[in-house]
């Protein structure tokens, strides 16, 4: 006897996605699709038109459905945004401009009906605040499916470019005891009950009794645990989720974002500049590969000239300044500032615009950065004032990317921690690094959100994450 599903396999014309019917040779074939209402629009001619999303690509997919099914007046024409179906059918060359491909229905089965009263998405532009409050149902909508799509193309760019030259992928720790920035921006992570805290007999609390015997936080960089790698097999990269409990409001700030952190033995910080050159220039003219439909909705409905700007990104090579050249550029400039260029300070929205897009009119990576106000990791230079840290800059945007080469001498690293005052007993196992077989290395952090919103054209990093955490936000 033949098992059951194996007879419903003879009879259930095969599923296929949108993009499938859309993008290969299937003309004539009887399919089954199954997806979402975007639309329904009925004929007078005795047919109505739905447009099928599944999310496989960013085009629909146009049902044709002759009144005569069995269920046209009970079901499709109860269909609205929305609604779930399955439906089988053949596909047929379109007439219209529209698209190429349509499927002719022969069978049409509801899954789940809308009301749409009551169903927060409608047909109108609805603003990505309105959205946001409902981000449990934005993917269905063109941006959020676009961005999804572009979101998984690009981590998959990011691993290719890493495995592609032999760079190992190493899980850092979510859960730390360090704070690799130094910042005191950290989240703490305790099962101590907070209305009756363990104490100590001068009065602090007892962390003994917490789980894990003493303070621990989620990580705000992966890069001390892999820099332990990088001493050991050379080129690694973590890709992670990385946690600021920074309070800021701003369309670049998230207290969740995952960052990508390669770290190499053996390279100077100009090597590590190569390395991040090379690397944004790939996963920028990936994403206009892998995702060409998308790209262009980005490039029409988000940023005006968005893929001819990335396009060109790809394959101009990017300037680099040493941040006292920076600064004397910014000194000269024929601006009035909000806040003047200062030796020994950070630079501004302001600056960074104009370095990008008025004075070198592309990327940058300025360098050597005053030491103190820069984390204790970095290579100091003979100098003793500036590390050798880098941060890349995009028009438009600012900062993408921040790096450096490490501080691999001890007595040099000791002397660092010291003066911002931090514990060395906490950094016990980094400053081993140094005494056992040190090498220099360097690496840097990519945010990925950072890029993501630079590569869409988004203007709020809270609509590149499918569910934002920024303070007082944690829905869904
Ligand atoms: O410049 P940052 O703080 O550097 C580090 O964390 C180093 N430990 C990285 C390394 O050398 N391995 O952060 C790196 C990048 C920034 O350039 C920015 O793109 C992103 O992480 N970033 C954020 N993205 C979203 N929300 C935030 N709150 C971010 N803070 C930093
Ligand atoms: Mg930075």
């Amino acid at each position: 006897m033949i098992p059951q599903s194996e007879q419903r396999s003879t009879s259930v014309p095969p599923a296929v996605t949108v993009a499938c019917v859309l993008r290969d040779n299937l003309e004539g074939a009887t399919v089954l699709v199954q997806g979402w209402v975007r639309t329904r629009r009925d004929s007078k001619a005795g047919f109505s038109f739905i447009e099928l999303n599944d999310g496989s690509t960013f085009e629909n997919l146009q049902l044709v459905v002759p009144a005569t099914l069995q269920n046209y007046t009970s079901d499709v024409l109860n269909l609205h945004t929305g609604a779930s179906i399955s439906a089988t059918g053949v596909v047929t060359p379109s007439p219209g401009r529209e698209q190429a491909r349509e499927l002719h229905v022969s069978t049409l089965r509801v899954l789940g009906f809308v009301e749409p009263t009551e169903y927060p998405l409608h047909k109108q532009k609805m603003s990505f605040e309105h959205l946001r409050t409902v981000a449990h149902l934005r993917p269905r909508t063109n941006t959020f499916g676009a961005i999804a799509r572009v979101r998984n193309a690009v981590a998959m760019a990011i691993h290719d470019f890493f495995q592609s030259r032999g760079f190992l992928w190493i899980a850092t720790p979510i859960i730390t005891a360090s704070d690799c920035e130094g910042a005191g921006e950290m989240f703490q992570v305790t099962t101590l009950n907070l209305t009756n805290l363990p104490r100590t007999p001068d009065g602090g609390i007892d962390y003994r009794e917490d789980f894990f015997g003493r303070p621990a936080f989620l990580t705000v960089s992966g890069q001390l645990a892999v820099e332990n790698y990088a001493c050991a097999l050379t080129k690694v990269y973590t890709f992670g989720p990385t946690f600021r409990a920074e309070n800021s409001n701003t369309t670049r700030h998230l207290a969740e974002f995952w960052m990508i952190e390669p770290e190499v033995a053996f390279a100077d910080l100009h090597a590590n500049m190569d390395l991040a050159e090379e690397f944004v220039k790939h996963v920028v003219s990936s994403a206009l590969t892998r995702c060409p439909a998308d790209m262009r909705f980005f490039d029409q409905r988000i940023q005006p000239g968005l893929v001819t700007m990335l396009e060109q990104l790809a394959t101009t090579p990017f300037e680099r300044v040493p941040y006292s050249d920076a600064i004397a550029i910014l000194a000269r400039a024929n601006v009035k500032w909000e806040f003047p260029a200062q030796w020994g300070a950070d630079l501004q929205a302001e600056h960074q615009r104009y370095l990008t897009e008025e004075y070198f009119k592309k990327p940058i990576i300025v360098y050597d950065w005053p030491a103190s106000i820069k984390p204790f990791y970095m290579y100091v230079n003979d100098d003793e004032l500036t590390v050798r840290a880098m941060d890349m800059l995009v028009p438009r945007f600012g900062e993408i990317i921040g790096g450096s080469q490490r501080e691999h001498r001890l007595t040099m690293l000791d002397k660092r921690i010291a003066a911002l005052g931090l514990n060395p007993a906490n950094y016990w196992w980094y400053r081993d690094l140094r005494r056992f077989g040190t090498v220099p290395h360097s690496g840097f952090g990519l945010g990925f959100e950072r890029l993501l919103q630079f590569i869409t054209g988004m203007t709020n990093i809270r609509d590149v994450i499918p569910f934002p955490r920024a303070p007082k936000l944690v829905e869904f």
